[in-house]
């Protein structure tokens, strides 16, 4: 090999090097080899003091154009190796922007908060108020003032929940089991609102109400929540009856379920606020649910001790109450068959009612 030929294999051998280094470390080693202090340039070089003067300039010019060859080589591979670390590091990074972003999505009404709007619009158009009342309780209004015996089961520990709050009374205050005590509650407001008009001998105007709201008990499984909602109603006029209770109760359920494809069934049965009582049942014609009779309330005339506790006289305000349950009237209007859903508060479920 001549001396121009081991100049030119130099370059040759430091861009084969150069291309083998995989990053930039390694790069920088390589060029060492060629460019170092004993690098094979140095080397070319430090033999270069003997020769003549024509000599040096050619193998000087040679030797010049075999470093800027390195040189450019190395920065070449430079930059090809810092391009191959930021593509990779983009590759590690992507952002798919074809994902839809996390948008906020509108809100919406719960079903159960849909149908106490939905009951209290189609009451409230048969002249019926909206009443509100507390959800702690005392043993007078969820069960004395309702004509429960002392000893009555619905008091039971067993499905009553108590707060360690006690009354007047002593006993301690409950979480209502039922909205009935809003029956008491309710006519007490409405004796002291019109107190003025009756003094001045005018007929006080008849109660009518319905009072929706959360209500408790010691129950859970697929059909029964320990908080669930009811709605009670209230009618008591001079001559209000059962005829009355089936008009407005019929009327509200071909409006709740948007069908006149309905029958309903007033099914004996007994509270100690009512007398008679009665189970309100309902069936549909078509539908997935055509044939059955399904329970939505349960109703009777407003018992004479209830009315007497009201501070009103059983022989001149004469009616009928019901209670019945929201929750209920949303599953079977929407078809939801696990009553727990309303309140896992799960947002795929919930979004379908929006
Ligand atoms: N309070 C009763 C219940 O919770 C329902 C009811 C209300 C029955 C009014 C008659 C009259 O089961």
């Amino acid at each position: 090999m001549t001396e121009l030929d081991s100049i030119v294999d130099a370059a040759r051998a430091a861009r084969a090097a150069f291309a083998q280094a995989s990053t930039p470390a390694e790069l920088e080693n390589a060029k060492a080899q060629f460019t170092g202090k004993s690098g094979r340039i140095t080397e070319l070089m430090k033999g270069m003091g003997a020769l003549s003067v024509e000599e040096k300039k050619t193998r000087g010019a040679a030797i010049n154009q075999a470093k800027q060859a390195i040189e450019a080589a190395l920065n070449a591979r430079r930059q090809a190796l810092a391009e191959a670390e930021l593509e990779l590091q983009l590759k590690a990074e992507a952002l798919d922007v074809s994902l839809p972003g996390r948008m906020r999505e509108p809100g919406g009404l719960h079903p159960v908060t849909l149908t106490l709007e939905r009951i209290e619009r189609i009451f409230a158009s048969m002249g019926f108020d909206v009443a509100d009342g507390p959800e702690v309780e005392s043993d007078w209004h969820s069960f004395t003032s309702l004509n429960n015996p002392p000893n009555h089961p619905a008091r039971s520990m067993q499905d009553t929940f108590y707060v360690d709050i006690k009354g007047d009374d002593g006993i301690p205050y409950n979480l209502r089991p039922h909205t009935s005590p809003m029956q008491v509650r309710y006519a007490h407001q409405h004796i002291k609102k019109h107190a003025e008009l009756v003094k001045s001998g005018q007929a006080m105007p008849e109660i009518r109400v319905i009072a929706p709201g959360r209500t408790y008990r010691v129950d859970n499984d697929a059909t029964h929540s320990p908080m669930f909602h009811q709605c009670e109603g209230l009618w008591l006029g001079e001559n209000v009856s059962f005829k009355d209770l089936k008009v407005v109760f019929t009327e509200f359920c071909r409006r709740f379920f948007e069908t006149d494809d309905l029958a309903l069934r007033f099914r004996p049965s007994f509270f100690p606020f009512t007398e008679p009582s009665a189970e309100i049942d309902i069936q549909f014609a078509g539908g997935p649910l055509a044939g059955r009779w399904l329970e939505v309330a349960g109703s009777g005339q407003v018992h004479p001790n209830v009315v007497r506790n009201m501070g009103l006289d059983p022989e001149k305000s004469i009616g009928f109450a019901f209670g019945m349950g929201p929750d209920r009237l949303t599953m079977l209007r929407y078809g939801v068959n696990d009553l727990r859903l309303f309140f896992d508060g799960d947002i795929r479920f919930l979004r379908q009612f929006r």
